[in-house]
């Protein structure tokens, strides 16, 4: 696949990913790449363009995340965001200074809509600004083409140079015309004429899929989320019965899952898949019994997963490729593309292909974001619910269960997340959440039912809205939903005797418990 390409130079930004996915939805595909990237490398793979993400550092400091001057000869059209413009204005002999004060929030701008990178931008338009330095002297050549009350220079070009920088985050959805800056700069300054699609995605994967396969046998690992089922089909469509794939419940799924997974999969569903269902749900309990901590417990769901799988794949014989559901983000948050931190270890990258004797991984999905993913399982014709279905981690319920997990707390959760859910469903506001579950703290407390004292657990319930799973906002569910979800929960399951709504946003909280 010869793809025109765009470079996002990641310098350690909370954004990166969001500037890719930005340029993405402009039908330019592109890579993130480290701000530590050989020039040679850069240059080896001809992109069309260099985007050069914000950062935490000040670009004057002694050690500061930097590029070489070099990077803005190429003749490759440059747009610096936020400390990437900071960077490309003080490498090229610029000053950037701290200001006097942060500038932070939306923001309205003066833009020059003469400049390329703002055509069709309204002449005051709203942006996203969050900074400590400023670009006190543009580099020569550079001319200022944009303005706000507190930014002497919150855009300049040097247009002879194909060079761009924009003080503000064009990628963020505050600022309001921000795509289609960034639209102007990848179709207008770069020249891409926009050839990533997904429906030509699917048609270039199942015939790269087939070439590579031949006759080979093929073993994915399907847990009827997104990422496997997506991966699952399109191989299947590519290589038909040469393909098994093997569905561990770990017992930590959520009410009915299983069964549901196996409907849509299994041998009564629309596809061919070979599917084989294992049943392990008492091999984990085992394991996880007396265990409270949570890094352990993931650990152990993720090794026992392997164990299971490992087993299954020798009853299979020879395997030739491992399929995995590998999606971008997972790529890049392993470290093998950006900047980013490691927070929680999720047992879901990697692993498996230690337990399997076979010649190679297969990752079709491994440059898509998430909403590519999706589209590409709609182009496949599987159903919606599967294919808007929120994120579930790989440990499912172990990380939902605060401390111990035995199987009446298994029971517990369920059987409270399925209530949630439901009415969550029902009050018609289950696409416009992110992420919503029930989990179960591991308080105890004191109430009263009838006329007897009861001494039981506490169901928290979650709900967040974002857009990368990095940050997130509590949702604002109505009270009568809360209230209904709450009498529903404490009338229909044992055991439970309050209900919490956690309003804690991330940071500082993570989305999951633990
Ligand atoms: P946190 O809790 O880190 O979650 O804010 C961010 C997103 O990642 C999911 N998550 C996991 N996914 N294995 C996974 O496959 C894990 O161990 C894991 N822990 C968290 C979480 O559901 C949310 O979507």
């Amino acid at each position: 696949m010869n793809k025109e390409l765009v470079i996002v130079i990641d310098f350690g930004g909370q954004y990166n990913q969001l500037v890719a996915r930005r340029v993405r939805e402009c039908s330019v595909y592109c890579e993130i790449y480290s701000y530590k990237t050989d020039l040679n490398k850069i240059r080896a793979m001809k992109p069309k363009g260099i985007i050069l993400t914000g950062g935490p550092s000040s670009c004057y400091e002694e050690g500061a995340a930097t590029c070489s001057p070099e990077l803005f000869e190429l003749g490759i059209p440059v747009l610096g965001l936020c400390y990437g413009a900071q960077l490309m204005n003080h490498v090229l002999g610029g000053k950037v200074e701290r200001a006097a004060v942060r500038e932070y929030g939306k923001t309205e701008v003066e833009v020059d809509a003469s400049s390329p990178l703002f055509a069709g931008v309204s002449p005051k338009t709203v942006c996203w600004m969050s900074h400590f330095d400023y670009i006190s002297r543009m580099a020569p050549g550079f001319e200022a083409v944009a303005v706000t009350a507190n930014c002497p220079v919150a855009a300049c070009q040097c247009p002879d140079r194909q060079l761009y920088a924009i003080q503000f985050h064009p990628e963020v959805l505050h600022t309001v015309e921000g795509s289609k800056m960034l639209y102007n700069f990848v179709r207008g300054i770069c020249g891409c004429s926009g050839d990533w699609r997904m429906d030509s995605f699917v048609g270039e994967q199942v015939a790269a899929i087939r070439e590579k396969v031949g006759n080979g046998r093929v073993l994915c690992a399907l847990s009827g989320g997104v990422d496997s089922s997506v991966a699952a089909v399109l191989l299947s469509k590519a290589v038909g019965e040469q393909l098994t794939c093997v569905f561990v419940d770990h017992g930590l799924l959520r009410k009915n899952e299983g069964d549901e997974v196996e409907a849509v999969f299994g041998p009564q569903g629309n596809y061919h898949l070979n599917f084989i269902r294992v049943n392990a749900q008492e091999r984990f309990y085992g394991k996880l019994a007396g265990v409270w901590e949570p890094e352990k417990k993931r650990k152990i769901i993720g090794e026992e997963f392997i164990r299971v799988f490992e087993e299954e794949a020798k009853k299979i014989g020879r395997v030739d490729f491992l399929v995995q559901g590998t999606i971008y983000p997972d790529v890049v948050e392993s470290g093998l593309g950006g900047e980013s931190a490691v927070i929680k270890s999720h047992h879901n990258v990697g692993g498996l292909p230690d337990c399997v004797d076979f010649r190679e991984i297969i990752e079709p999905l491994r440059n898509l974001f998430k909403d590519e993913v999706r589209k590409v399982g709609l182009e496949l014709g599987i159903p919606e619910h599967l294919v808007f279905r929120q994120p579930f981690p790989g440990p499912g319920l172990g990380v939902r269960i605060i401390g111990e997990v035995t199987a009446e707390k298994v029971k517990i959760v369920q059987d409270a997340d399925a209530i949630y859910r439901e009415e969550i469903a029902r009050a018609g506001l289950d696409r416009d959440i992110s992420q919503y579950f029930a989990a179960l703290t591991n308080m105890r407390s004191v109430g009263v039912m009838g006329d007897e004292r009861t001494y039981d657990y506490a169901v928290a319930l979650r709900a967040v809205n974002t857009i990368d799973f990095m940050t997130a906002e509590s949702t604002q569910i109505p009270w009568e939903v809360l209230q209904k979800v709450t009498s529903r929960i404490i009338n229909e399951v044992s055991h439970v005797n309050r209900v919490l709504y956690d309003l804690t946003s991330k940071p500082p909280g993570t989305i999951e418990f633990e």
